[in-house]
């Protein structure tokens, strides 16, 4: 049977799926998202998704959208059930709908478009994780929200994009001389055996991935300070890694000409990695 997928009410084959034009997430990009974990069928911290793509809904004025996603764990359920999906990731994707004319300004009453499919994203195992990923350094060029996780992701595409074409696994992004986060994700830096990460502010994404290491790394006895990191404290530091719900710790040695730790992975990201998947073991 085909991969089914769910819009707006209905469970039907991905490739039947269809959308009008005139969605504002299309015309506009018009609407936020999530991306969540599958485990060994079990949903991977769905209650702190669902509280992010919240936030994200409040923050874009969707607050009282009409979809309730309280409903999202019976959809993913049955998502699971007919696709017989295991180690999986879910899409959740919502716009605030389909409007009769073009025009920035949305009506009060607007029914959202909802997507949530499964996706397949490929994830590093540990041989890859101890060999270690280049970097680069590029300006934060997106816009003073990125707090919400929008489907505008016309820089973050960009960014990653550079990257890529560029040898490198990820582009970590400056503004103001400090450290904002990652192309696609959050990022940790070692110095001394401390553990640093930017603190949460509207130019990062809250990562799910970022708050589960921060405590995690904390109930094991290490250091983790949620202060600003400048490009200075990035290129001297002992470790870096950066982190999401794909790739949970994707430790970086070498940004752009600088060698991290001789280009060798440390042990604080490869103990981190292991705590997370005992983590995802015992859930
Ligand atoms: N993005 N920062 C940005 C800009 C991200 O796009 C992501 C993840 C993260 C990490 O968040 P989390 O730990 O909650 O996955 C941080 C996902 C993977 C994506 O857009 O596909």
């Amino acid at each position: 049977m085909e991969e089914q997928i769910y819009l707006n009410g209905a469970y039907i084959p991905r490739t039947n799926a269809n959308i009008s034009i005139m969605d504002r997430g299309f015309l506009f990009g018009d609407g936020v998202y999530e991306l969540i974990p599958l485990y060994g069928k079990k949903i991977f911290l769905l209650d702190k998704h669902l509280k992010r793509l919240e936030n994200s809904l409040n923050l874009i004025g969707m607050k009282n959208s009409g979809f309730d996603i309280n409903n999202t764990e019976d959809i993913i359920k049955t998502l699971v059930d007919k696709n017989k999906y295991e180690d999986y990731f879910f899409y959740i994707h919502i716009t605030r709908g389909v409007q009769n004319t073009r025009q920035h300004i949305y009506p009060e009453k607007i029914k959202p478009t909802v997507l949530i499919m499964g996706e397949n994203y490929s994830v590093f195992n540990k041989d890859e994780i101890s060999k270690g990923f280049r970097a680069c350094i590029q300006s934060d060029f997106r816009w003073t929200k990125s707090n919400i996780k929008s489907i505008s992701l016309l820089g973050s595409v960009l960014l990653k994009n550079y990257a890529s074409q560029n040898g490198f696994y990820e582009t970590l992004l400056i503004r103001d001389n400090k450290l904002t986060e990652g192309s696609a994700s959050n990022v940790f830096i070692v110095k001394d055996n401390k553990i640093f990460t930017p603190k949460l502010s509207v130019d990062l994404l809250p990562g799910v991935t970022r708050d589960l290491l921060i405590n995690l790394l904390r109930e094991n006895g290490l250091d983790v300070f949620e202060k600003d990191v400048t490009e200075s404290d990035l290129k001297i530091a002992d470790e870096v890694w950066c982190c999401s719900s794909t790739n949970f710790v994707a430790p970086i040695i070498q940004i752009d000409d600088i060698t991290i730790n001789n280009g060798i992975v440390g042990n604080i990201a490869l103990r981190t990695y292991d705590l997370v998947r005992d983590f995802i073991s015992a859930y």
